[in-house]
């Protein structure tokens, strides 16, 4: 991550690492729960086949996560305006075929748009299954590529607080390499394509207006609905909107692509392939509270703590829930299981206790049931496992050493879910 964009995320999370410090980390203290069943149906009966979940039971929990949590996002558009603005089949070292694509976001010149920086394994025979990242920076941020021109991004002035986009340096070239590790997902074959969720929605409280959501807007309307999406959910349509070039590209192979997202960004990618089911796999890496951890257990950042430090991510309705994780009419194992059947990867570290590494893996341990209904096998085992020891087939989970992160180790992980799921 660049140097002034930590700094930035510093400042605004000042308060944040007070409410961390307070936080419940004692396991001994976790309240006693009962899960909402993902497979009994609002209004009575139980879930027992595929057919039912996808018929019945998946647009009701769908449609609760839409209305309670995330926000309604608007309809993907009619056609997407996009350009291919630059190809070089030698990148890094020969390595990789790149390709940058500007995809506008909006029907006028001055609306939204973002770019998608786009590796695939040179001289691949047929089309690759890609990696669609999305970064908290600009896309030179990923590589030390020369190739990707700089930009701009947004930093909080130190002096007066206020957000203004200010041009990338050359020292920011490569910033996030550690995170994404593009030459490890090149040589297993896969692509590797990344945007900057910056250029959809700057992620600060009043970011909105510089994003699309009010693109959407009906004449008169200043602030969305307590229904409509927060940033979260537009973050997760300019995902959709990646997805819809990567189904145009000929090099890549739409029907092997792996969403991913950190943190806050899991939890994105998880309500995007919610969503969307184009996404052949799912990863949520360290996506907490809001994302694979279960609420209900109370342990780290709660609910009241994610609407109150970045109230701009999820609906107006969601804020009522703050400190009544107990009446949510849902958890984190029904949003994982939104995915099902296809592959999902939840991913801990053993330092970000703020994320509830065990709420994550029981999350995923939950959710596993809905994918028996399917014949396929997900987590495996109710055992939270140790330190660097993956568990489950179609749905995956580990926890490694470390802190708050993407490591190489983590991404060597996705790769072999990857193979194994598109062997
Ligand atoms: C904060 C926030 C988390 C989030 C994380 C991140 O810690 O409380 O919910 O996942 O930022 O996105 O890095």
């Amino acid at each position: 991550m660049p140097k002034r964009l930590l700094a930035a995320l510093i400042l605004c999370a000042a308060p944040l690492a007070g409410q961390q410090a307070q936080a419940l980390y004692d396991e001994s203290r976790v309240p006693a729960y009962t899960l909402p069943d993902a497979l009994t149906l609002t209004g009575g009966g139980k879930v027992r086949d595929a057919k039912t979940w996808t018929a019945r039971r998946r647009p009701q929990i769908l449609a609760l996560y839409r209305t309670e949590v995330f926000g309604r996002s608007p309809a993907p558009p009619a056609r997407l305006n996009y350009e291919v603005e630059a190809v070089d089949g030698g990148a890094l070292g020969g390595k990789a075929l790149r390709k940058i694509v500007t995809i506008r976001l909006g029907a006028k010149p001055e609306d939204p748009k973002m770019n998608l920086l786009v590796y695939l394994p040179a001289g691949a025979k047929k089309p690759s299954g890609v990696f669609l990242g999305m970064s908290f920076a600009g896309i030179w941020t990923v590589a030390n590529d020369a190739g990707v021109p700089l930009g701009g991004q947004w930093v909080r002035n130190r002096e007066t607080r206020v957000w203004e986009k200010q041009p990338a340096t050359e020292k920011d070239r490569g910033a996030s390499a550690s995170r994404w590790q593009v030459e490890k997902i090149l040589d297993a074959g896969y692509g590797l394509a990344v945007f900057d969720y910056g250029d959809v929605e700057p992620d600060f409280v009043g970011g909105m207006k510089y994003g699309i959501r009010p693109l959407f807007f009906k004449p008169g309307q200043t602030e969305p609905a307590a229904d409509e999406w927060g940033a979260i959910g537009a973050w997760a349509w300019a995902a959709s909107r990646a997805m819809d070039y990567l189904e145009k590209d000929p090099n890549v192979d739409a029907r092997h692509v792996a969403l991913f997202g950190h943190s806050r960004l899991g939890k994105t990618a998880l309500w995007c392939g919610a969503q969307d089911t184009r996404f052949a796999i799912v990863i949520a890496n360290e996506s907490g509270e809001g994302g694979a951890a279960i609420s209900r257990r109370l342990y780290g950042e709660r609910t009241r703590n994610l609407n109150s430090s970045f109230p701009h991510w999820f609906d107006g309705n969601f804020k009522k829930y703050n400190d009544r994780e107990d009446q949510m009419p849902f958890d984190s194992p029904m949003l994982l299981a939104l995915t099902a059947p296809r592959g999902l990867y939840v991913a801990s570290a053993e330092e970000d206790r703020w994320s509830d590494p065990k709420g994550e893996f029981l999350g995923a341990a939950n959710a596993s049931a809905v994918w028996a209904l399917f014949g396929k096998q997900g987590i495996g085992t109710m055992e939270m496992p140790g330190l660097h020891q993956p568990v489950g087939q179609t749905v995956r989970y580990h926890i490694r050493a470390g802190k708050h992160d993407v490591t190489a180790y983590d991404w060597e992980q996705y790769i072999q879910f990857a193979r194994d799921l598109w062997k």
